[in-house]
């Protein structure tokens, strides 16, 4: 019972202590940013780091950008207008960086380009110190129906997220949801399924490669039925455990109401060689910080299964992960898992014990009570 008292303490506590302090700013530096422009800026300051992350969606390709600094790092945005929009045009940073990554969503499905993507933001931002949470959506071109929408999600503490698969957020990681919604799709494409296209970005070296890896998790308690845990790093997260990764259940869901029977695969390609994409953010953000020649590759992420129909079937998929600094976090046995273990091995242990108890009664007895008798006597 010990055990299980101070585990719970442990949990609790784990769950509401804040591990780095956050401060969010839409389009920071920007007076004449409309509703129409999204770049949030977070600051998430440790004791010995801070953790700056840019959310961009100013250009058509979604981007979310780290970078490692010392708790006084502090990043500068300068605007200029094109056409009738601003856009970011140069990123300043007081110091150097120790360490970048970033991923960004380029192309879903079959070389769909998202480059005449615009991203409009719903009216429900967050930016306090407890949380940064941002919604988009993006129409495609042509598109009028369908949209993609994008959630990102930043909660400074360690938990598991609130919708399946109830990955786990951190301090250090950012929760982001994809949902391909009402996607009609040309006659031609009617037997189709969707893929991303991510290009993942990394300040090692240019000639490494990011790490693919699959994990079994103790058990499915969070996300039943998958017991597979699917993480990319960088050479750095790899080696050292203080670069970038993703991690996500191989598993996305085609209603918007998540639940096991409405769960579908999500498969991984290999990594393939690209470039950064052009005239981008994160072009823009590596040049500027004077990181030229960052490690660059596309990874394609697809969702569906044999005979499920293909998309059309449901016009829906959403998928989730977590992006993050450090080594990607362990799921470590819950509270429940922890009280079965502990019935499991506390009821043989306590049957054993009064075994031994009752034994050592009895003989006590059997020996001491004819005394007992004769003292009485
Ligand atoms: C951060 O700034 C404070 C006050 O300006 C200074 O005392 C401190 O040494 C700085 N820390 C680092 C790591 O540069
Ligand atoms: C977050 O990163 C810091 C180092 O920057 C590390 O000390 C801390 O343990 C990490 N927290 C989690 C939950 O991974
Ligand atoms: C998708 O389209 C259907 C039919 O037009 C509609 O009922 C549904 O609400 C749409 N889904 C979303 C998430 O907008
Ligand atoms: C796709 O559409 C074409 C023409 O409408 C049709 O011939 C074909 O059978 C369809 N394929 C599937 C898998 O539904
Ligand atoms: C999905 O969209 C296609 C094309 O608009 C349509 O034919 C199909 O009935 C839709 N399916 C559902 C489940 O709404």
């Amino acid at each position: 019972m010990h055990i299980v008292t101070f585990l719970f303490v442990f949990a609790i506590s784990g769950a509401y202590g804040e591990d780095r302090k956050i401060q969010g700013v839409l389009n920071p530096g920007c007076s004449a940013c409309s509703n129409e422009t999204t770049l949030v800026y977070i600051k998430a300051t440790g004791a010995k780091d801070s953790i700056l992350q840019i959310w961009d969606f100013t250009r058509s390709a979604p981007t979310v950008i780290y970078v490692i600094g010392s708790v006084n790092a502090s990043l500068n945005v300068t605007w200029e207008k094109a056409w009738n929009e601003m856009i970011p045009t140069k990123f300043v940073l007081n110091e150097k960086p120790k360490y970048s990554f970033a991923a960004v969503v380029d192309q879903p499905y079959k070389n769909h380009s998202l480059s005449y993507m615009r991203w409009e933001r719903e009216n429900n931002t967050i930016l306090t110190d407890q949380e940064a949470k941002v919604v988009v959506r993006g129409h495609l071109k042509g598109e009028k129906r369908g949209s993609i929408d994008l959630k990102l999600d930043l909660l400074p503490f360690k938990d598991f997220a609130v919708d399946l698969p109830h990955l786990i957020h951190t301090a250090n990681s950012t929760l982001i949801d994809i949902s391909l919604v009402n996607l009609t799709l040309d006659k031609e494409y009617n037997a189709s399924r969707f893929a991303l296209h991510f290009v993942l970005v990394s300040t090692d070296d240019a000639n490494d490669k990011m790490r693919y890896d699959m994990r079994k998790s103790l058990d499915d308690e969070h996300t039943p039925g998958v017991f597979e845990i699917v993480e990319i790093k960088t050479p750095e997260s790899f080696l050292k455990g203080d670069g970038g990764f993703m991690q996500f259940r191989p598993v996305a869901y085609t209603t918007e109401e998540r639940g096991v029977t409405t769960s579908t695969n999500a498969h991984v390609s290999n990594f393939t060689t690209v470039r950064l994409p052009r005239r981008s953010t994160v072009e823009r953000f590596y040049s500027d910080l004077d990181l030229q020649n960052p490690l660059v590759q596309g990874i394609y992420i697809s969702f569906g299964e044999t005979g499920d129909g293909f998309y059309k079937q449901h016009n829906y998929t959403a998928w989730s992960f977590t992006i993050g600094y450090g080594a990607p976090p362990v799921e470590g046995f819950s509270l429940f898992v922890i009280i079965i273990i502990a019935i499991g091995l506390g009821v043989p242990v306590t049957l054993a014990l009064s075994g031994v108890v009752y034994l050592l009664v009895r003989r006590y007895r059997s020996r001491h009570t004819p005394q007992r008798f004769t003292d009485e006597d």
